[in-house]
């Protein structure tokens, strides 16, 4: 008898354990969740792969086009469509973003979406989704997108630093990823998004001419001698330079490993590129990718593309993102009487000088802080540990600390109450944002669902 209850308890415990695997989500992160619209616009997927596919048939270079984009986009202010917003100094209009095409096909998908669940679809899937979707239509292999960014309403043209350029170092190109949560296999796996696309002659030609005095073609060492004659006539000197040029030459249509081979053999088309090859930082995983280290430590850039990829659509989200002074710094002056400086008691003292230098007395009220202090670009539950600390910019934020109803549960998120009874913030802000979404709530200060992808409501 005992026997038979012990094994009922295994089975039971092993069906519990199976059924979490089963159900714990992959991919989902951050807010965003499969099947996020499947109630309130079942038909998004469709909606937005069958307007990619349409541009695509009449100009197959949409597809490198708004992979680019999402990716300029998570990388300044998170995947929040603010890339797509118009106006001067913008995001948009940012030197690194000049080159940017495929706007319409966004805003066309919107237009059919808003024609059929008006209002509900964010700017950000859309851009996320045709990214997925480009690379299928180039034979690359889709992955299923978790959905429900929320569209931003920040874009500014000065924000666009964050972006790396192809003069970067390899340390400053791992720096830079590193800064959005993804690593260096992130980094080389996600600049893999070159076997597909074009770079104009201006982003490469200095490796062409009067490069070294170590070669005699003046050209860029690490360059392939044999490729330099292919690449000059390409890329006159003093020629157009807008003219465009493969970065995966010989295969850039479809989207395969054969980028990788390339940077082997010298023939990585920009110096940030070919960096991945030359600097050992990289070099490995450049090799697990193109075939010279295989078996067990090689690497599929199909299936690890697609793993980057849902990574990097994750970044950002809203305990990213800042307040401007005049919502909060009546906490900072004369807001109480027993503090010397005058504070919020509830602000940690050692915060207070700190929020002060931002927001000086009586100084413009439109200046922005982060709301969660040192980590605003991270997706993260750093937000709760600073409100446990006194450290809650925004004083309705620093009640869910200060307030009993609320503090047990910032105690789990922040990590003070841990095990059985802690709570994994990306799981649960996922599993709230679906729920929240089924009753038609919107979280105002978090963001919108633009009508216009180009304009904030
Ligand atoms: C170190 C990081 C990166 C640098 C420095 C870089 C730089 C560049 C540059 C200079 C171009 C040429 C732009 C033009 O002439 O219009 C380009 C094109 C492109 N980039 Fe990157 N990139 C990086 C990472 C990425 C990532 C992570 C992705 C995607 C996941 C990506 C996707 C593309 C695509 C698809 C094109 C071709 C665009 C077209 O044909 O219109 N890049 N990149």
């Amino acid at each position: 008898m005992k026997t038979t209850t012990s094994s009922f308890l295994v089975l039971l415990l092993s069906l519990i354990i199976i059924t979490l695997i089963i159900l714990t989500p992959t991919g989902e992160a951050q807010g965003t969740s499969f099947g996020f619209y499947s109630r309130t616009c079942p038909n998004v997927e469709s909606i937005v792969r069958s307007t990619v596919q349409s541009h695509f048939q009449s100009d197959p270079t949409v597809a490198p086009a708004l992979l680019r984009m999402h990716f300029h986009d998570c990388f300044v202010q998170g995947c929040d469509a603010s890339i797509l917003i118009n106006g001067p100094n913008t995001e948009k209009s940012a030197f690194p973003n000049r080159l940017l095409r495929g706007f319409d096909v966004i805003d066309d998908a919107k237009k059919q979406l808003e024609a059929s669940c008006p209002g509900i679809v964010s700017c950000a899937d859309i851009l996320t989704l045709a990214a997925r979707d480009s690379v299928s239509l180039t034979k690359g292999v889709g992955w299923p997108v978790p959905l429900g960014r929320r569209d931003g309403t920040v874009s500014l043209d000065s924000d666009t630093n964050n972006l790396p350029a192809f003069t970067d170092s390899i340390q400053v190109q791992v720096q830079k990823f590193a800064d959005k949560g993804l690593n260096a296999q992130d980094l080389v796996t996600l600049v893999g998004g070159h076997t597909i696309g074009t770079a104009a002659c201006q982003f490469f030609s200095n490796r062409l001419y009067n490069f070294s005095t170590t070669t005699t073609t003046g050209a860029d060492p690490t360059i392939d001698p044999t490729f330099v004659p292919q690449l000059r006539a390409l890329c006159p000197q003093n020629g157009d330079g807008s003219r465009r040029v493969a970065l995966d030459t010989g295969s850039q249509n479809t989207f395969d490993d054969s980028y990788f081979k390339n940077l082997k053999n010298g023939r990585g088309v920009l110096e940030s590129d070919q960096k991945l090859w030359t600097d050992p930082a990289t070099r490995t995983i450049v090799q697990r990718y193109s075939g010279t280290i295989r078996g067990l430590f090689g690497l599929r850039f199909s299936v690890e593309f697609a793993r980057s990829m849902v990574k990097m659509s994750n970044v950002g989200g809203h305990t990213i993102g800042t307040a401007a002074c005049q919502f909060f710094s009546n906490r900072l002056y004369n807001f109480s009487t027993t503090t010397t400086t005058g504070a919020d008691p509830t602000i940690d003292p050692a915060f207070v000088p700190q929020l002060r230098a931002l927001c000086p007395q009586n100084g413009d009220g439109s200046r922005r802080v982060a709301l969660d202090t040192g980590s605003q670009n991270t997706f993260d539950d750093s937000y709760f540990k600073k409100l446990k600390n006194g450290r809650g910019v925004l004083k309705s934020d620093q009640k869910l600390w200060t307030d009993p109803a609320t503090r047990t549960i910032v105690q789990r998120y922040s990590g003070t109450i841990r095990g059985l009874f802690g709570l994994r913030f990306s799981v649960e802000f996922g599993r709230s944002m679906v729920k929240m979404s089924n009753v038609g709530v919107k979280t105002g200060s978090q963001g919108q669902i633009r009508r216009v992808c180009t304009a904030v409501n």
